[in-house]
């Protein structure tokens, strides 16, 4: 069952029910200010850190789940409603939602009026527009009053939810014809204020919760919207809001537009008043004129669109699958852009309050973005090296804000510091700039101890091999990429962390799957110093290389599959030894990935064991079979629910692996197969099993074992964004950077030919046709570059920016 449609004309997602199976997101934002937008008009907005810069507020596992967010109210005679539905939930005439790239319009009409409302944050103004349009559809005149909502929060989400004995007692606004100014903590520590205006004079106002509501009232029945009439309440403590009231008059077929404006402005100290106690508001004043009307509006959401024409130009396929097509062309990478946003930060399953960006997660995420935003990439590659410690390891996670480490989490999950080598050298096939590897980085963010990028790397690499285990395998420390193995903690106590509290010295519990990151990432480590001209280097990097490939085909592989791991006593994890949890998938694609197995079969058994003992109709699971009783070795994975989660949940993540490891061994149906059992467009026929948006992945799918199989939660802010971009992208389709070229190197199902992908690299576009005359999976005999044949799949740069044509010849 379906809940909307794809409009890819337009690169939206059309809904047409407020009832969808969970609220449906969008985000707003490219640079310091962010907004989520749920079909039902929910969610909240914040400036660069959705922690500590929160400006309004968003209340997690309300009741109903999404409460709260940038609100209009309509009273219509006797009658009052929302043109987004949420929350009065009155029956409308009709209603949609229109989801596109970095802007949300919902349209409700009831009683001959249709009301569109558009949300958007603009390039590089740190302001949200909502602009409302109302239009009389009927033949004879009316008067309504139209209201707004919005609840700030008082800026630090934290404390904001926690610190009533403060947070009652500080609130300030300040009221100035149309503009309504949050001024909570200015006079005292902050620099910054929030406002919010309309771009018309006002019949009334009201900035105090309880008096806009009611002391009972909910959201769906404020008092002041239920009489039609605001109160002009100043808010001083309790809980500020801003809510404008305005009398609308519209004769027969007239529309009037409204331009709401929630901007975030900072002052300089000595900018900061322009008397005593009264605040300096230039920059708001001229951030309103500035969007003063429909027409600078209409110029917002053109230069963004033109914005995202420019990022999503850089890779685009033209197949007969218009699903493969609107997910590499349009989804999935803006899924990614906001992945490489947001990190794990803020989304309907993350507070904003929890995780800032994770080391792992944004050198992931990276990959999916770098081709987009090449300078972005590289201020975010020296920001996360920045928090990595002398000997290697590295905070798992940051504050955006501060970009400071976070102490609470700290370090010691030993995956993390390999992906900085791969989001580096991603970052440099892509641009073609070795200069990052000069720039000097703090570590620990101590601008007073640097080393240059390039040797950050070194202590990477060399993190590993400092941490080896009895086996000659890495040590897993208090996690490898899944956080839920704890193999060093053994927690009997329930108030504590399971990742935080180790509690055994974590000097005997290895990870195969860091095996095979080593050795993938250890190859492309060796190929940086090839570029760089350091063959000795270079060498002695593939010597490390290769005795980590030889020890995980001997102490890494059971007898059909890599093992996952050795726990803490030194018995084996993911085994056919084991009576539960005997195959996992993350060693499985990694190390086919990484190439080891390939030559001795070791590799094509473990893909069979893969599809034998993991695959399902809703993707592989993680684990099978799955843990049915709590494991105190294993930790985490083994308390969730069998199917849940890293409990043979579909953790949707490391599907894509399995997708490139099949195009490591040339099945090409295989992986297409993997690819489109989860790729969202695939299953938007089955969102009510789904339930979450049918245009993102998801982390994690309901596996075979769990209640409900298929179900999907914790949409938006995955891995699983840029790494089944790099599965289908990159080694489906095939078209992958390198340091001096574009490799093209397709495996693909037999029956796929000519297959049109236009690929902007380093400012020159390359037109590329992929022709499969003998109908095979893998194999590229010769590329035609302007008419010029040449034997082999690789594309040398053509330094001009100029369009060049490419055939490249299956065979
Ligand atoms: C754990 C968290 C962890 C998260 C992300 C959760 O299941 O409880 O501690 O950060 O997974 O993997
Ligand atoms: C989500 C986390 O953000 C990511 O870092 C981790 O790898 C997966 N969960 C698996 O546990």
């Amino acid at each position: 069952m379906k809940f909307g449609y794809f409009d890819d004309k337009s690169r939206e997602y059309v809904i047409n029910t407020p009832k969808t199976p969970y609220p449906w997101i969008n985000y707003l934002g490219s640079d310091d200010m962010f907004g989520l937008v749920s079909n039902t008009a929910g969610g909240y907005c914040f400036y660069k850190d959705a922690r500590l810069r929160r400006i309004t507020r968003y209340r997690y596992n309300n009741i109903p789940l999404d409460n709260g967010g940038r609100y209009f109210y309509i009273k219509d005679g006797n009658e009052y409603y929302s043109p987004s539905w949420m929350p009065v939930k009155k029956d409308l005439d009709s209603y949609e939602c229109r989801h596109g790239l970095g802007y949300t319009k919902i349209k409700g009409v009831k009683n001959n009026l249709q009301t569109e409302i558009t949300y958007t944050i603009p390039l590089g103004d740190n302001v949200e527009i909502h602009r409302v349009s109302l239009k009389n559809t009927g033949s004879s005149a009316k008067e309504v009053s139209l209201f707004s909502f919005i609840e700030f929060c008082l800026y630090n989400a934290y404390d904001d939810m926690t610190n009533y004995q403060r947070t009652y007692s500080i609130g300030a606004v300040e009221v100035d014809g149309s503009v309504i100014y949050h001024k909570t903590d200015y006079r005292e520590r902050r620099n910054h204020f929030a406002f919010y205006s309309v771009n018309t004079p006002i019949d009334g106002f009201d900035t105090d919760r309880d008096t806009f509501l009611g002391q009972f009232g909910g959201l769906h029945e404020p008092e002041v919207v239920a009489e039609g009439k605001s109160r002009n309440s100043v808010a001083t403590g309790w809980n500020p809001i801003a809510s404008h009231g305005l009398n609308v008059k519209l004769a027969p077929n007239e529309e009037k537009v409204f331009v709401f404006v929630l901007g975030y402005v900072e002052n300089k100290e000595e900018e900061k008043w322009v008397s005593k106690g009264v605040i300096n508001k230039s920059k708001a004043v001229a951030l309103i004129e500035k969007y003063k009307d429909n027409n600078a509006v209409e110029k917002a959401l053109a230069d963004l669109a033109k914005h995202w024409d420019n990022l999503l130009s850089k890779y685009s396929v033209e197949s007969d699958d218009e699903k493969l097509n609107r997910m590499v062309n349009i989804w999935n990478p803006y899924q990614c852009m906001t992945t490489f946003n947001m990190s794990r930060s803020a989304s309907f399953f993350e507070t904003g309050i929890g995780r800032g960006m994770g080391f792992r997660d944004s050198n992931q995420d990276l990959l999916g973005f770098v081709h987009q935003i090449p300078h972005k990439a590289k201020q975010r590659i020296l920001d996360i090296a920045a928090t990595q410690f002398e000997d290697g390891s590295a905070y798992h996670q940051y504050q955006p804000l501060t970009k400071k480490g976070n102490n609470e989490i700290g370090s010691g999950f030993n995956d993390d510091p390999l992906w900085l080598i791969l989001a580096t050298t991603a970052y440099i096939k892509e641009t073609g700039d070795i200069s990052i590897l000069d720039e000097q980085v703090p570590y620990d963010c101590n601008p007073n101890n640097t080393g240059t990028l390039l040797e950050h790397l070194e202590k990477s690499f060399t993190y590993t091999l400092n941490n080896l285990g009895p086996h000659g395998l890495p040590l897993i420390g208090r996690a490898d990429w899944n956080d839920c193995l704890n193999l060093n903690c053994f927690s009997t106590n329930p108030d504590e962390s399971f990742q935080t509290c180790q509690n055994k010295q974590g000097r005997t519990a290895e990870s195969v799957f860091i095996g095979g990151m080593f050795v993938y990432i250890g190859k492309e480590y060796a190929q940086l110093f090839d570029k760089l001209g350091n063959k000795e280097k270079s060498q002695s990097i593939m010597n490390e290389v290769q005795k980590m490939k030889d020890c995980v085909e001997t102490h890494g592989y059971d007898k059909d599959w890599f093992l996952r791991a050795y726990d803490f006593y030194g018995n084996k994890v993911g085994s056919d030894e084991n009576e539960e949890g005997k195959i996992f998938i993350e060693p499985q694609g990694f190390c086919v990935m990484a190439g080891i197995g390939v030559e001795s079969g070791k590799a094509l058994r473990a893909m069979e064991s893969v599809d034998k003992y993991l695959n399902t109709k809703y993707g592989c699971v993680l684990q099978n079979p799955a843990y049915s009783e709590y494991h105190v070795n294993l930790g985490e994975i083994s308390s969730y629910p069998p199917g849940y989660k890293e409990n043979a949940g579909i953790f949707c993540h490391n599907n894509p692996w399995i997708m490139i490891a099949e195009t490591v061994l040339g099945r090409g149906e295989k992986a297409f197969e993997y690819y489109s059992k989860i790729a969202p467009a695939y299953i938007e026929d089955i969102s009510e099993i789904h339930k979450m948006e049918p245009y993102v992945y998801a982390q994690m799918i309901a596996g075979k074992d769990a209640v409900k199989p298929g179900e999907a939660k914790n949409s938006w802010l995955t891995g699983t964004a840029a790494w089944n971009y790099e599965a289908i992208t990159k080694w489906i389709l095939g078209v992958r950077p390198d340091y001096d070229g574009i490799v093209v190197d397709p495996c693909v199902p037999k029956d796929w030919d000519n297959i049109k992908i236009k690929r902007v690299f380093r400012e020159t576009v390359y037109n590329i046709t992929i022709k499969n005359p003998n109908k095979i999976n893998k194999g590229v005999k010769k590329v035609i570059i302007d008419g010029v044949e040449k034997e082999g799949n690789f594309i040398p740069h053509i330094q001009d920016k100029g369009t060049h044509n490419v055939e490249v010849i299956m065979g």
